[in-house]
């Protein structure tokens, strides 16, 4: 993996580390998540209000999160199939303890896709059970405009997260505000079909 670059983005704590994966890592990346989704395949859930994500997901590791009318949570198997999350990818547990030193594994990323005007509005990560713990997010495909604003309110500003770019939310950013407000469609051809692949890792309980 090429040497990252980090840069400190005016909100403390969040880190962001542009073309973090070589393209060549992020093709090897892609390789791997799509074999691993044809285990355990995109599906579109919906809110605790009964409205569809316009983002379709799934997860690897142990513990995978999902929302539905319920509310939202972690658990073990996926909500269609029934069976377990495949593993989190070696390369994807390599990079958080390279990029985070956090002594404990990721137990569970979100897979997060978008296409067309798919989007994310603005919340905050906070159904783990320890909150001192990183998130870490990749970017693979289509860049997005990203917005990002302190856990207590006030302005926002917006950055962009162009394939191969890490960032993670640690320490007083780690309830940071933040939501995917729209792609810049064509801009990368990495994603099979176009658009966008997140994938978030957390310690989830
Ligand atoms: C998320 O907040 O779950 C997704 C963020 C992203 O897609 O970059
Ligand atoms: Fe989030």
């Amino acid at each position: 993996m090429s040497p990252v670059q980090e840069i400190q983005t005016g909100i403390e704590g969040f880190r962001l580390w542009p073309g973090a994966l070589s393209v060549r890592a992020q093709a090897a990346l892609l390789a791997q998540v799509l074999s691993a989704e044809a285990e355990a395949p995109f599906y579109r859930p919906v809110t605790p209000g009964g409205r569809p994500f316009s983002v379709r997901m799934t997860n690897f590791g142990a513990l995978g999160w999902v929302s539905d009318r319920e509310g939202y949570r972690y658990q073990a198997t996926h909500p269609v199939t029934g069976k377990a999350w495949p593993p989190i990818p070696q390369t994807l547990l390599d990079l958080w303890s390279h990029l985070t030193g956090w002594p404990e594994p990721p137990q569970a990323c979100l897979v997060n896709l978008y296409r067309d005007e798919a989007r994310m509005g603005l919340h905050q990560d906070k159904d783990e059970a320890d909150l001192t713990a990183p998130v870490l997010s990749v970017s693979l495909g289509d860049t997005a405009v990203f917005r990002i604003g302190e856990a207590e309110g006030g302005p926002t500003r917006s950055i962009r997260l162009a394939s191969g770019d890490v960032c993670a939310l640690t320490g007083p950013a780690r309830l940071a505000r933040h939501a995917i407000d729209r792609l810049i469609a064509g801009s990368s051809t990495l994603v099979p079909g176009g658009g966008r692949i997140n994938l978030t890792l957390r310690r989830a309980r």
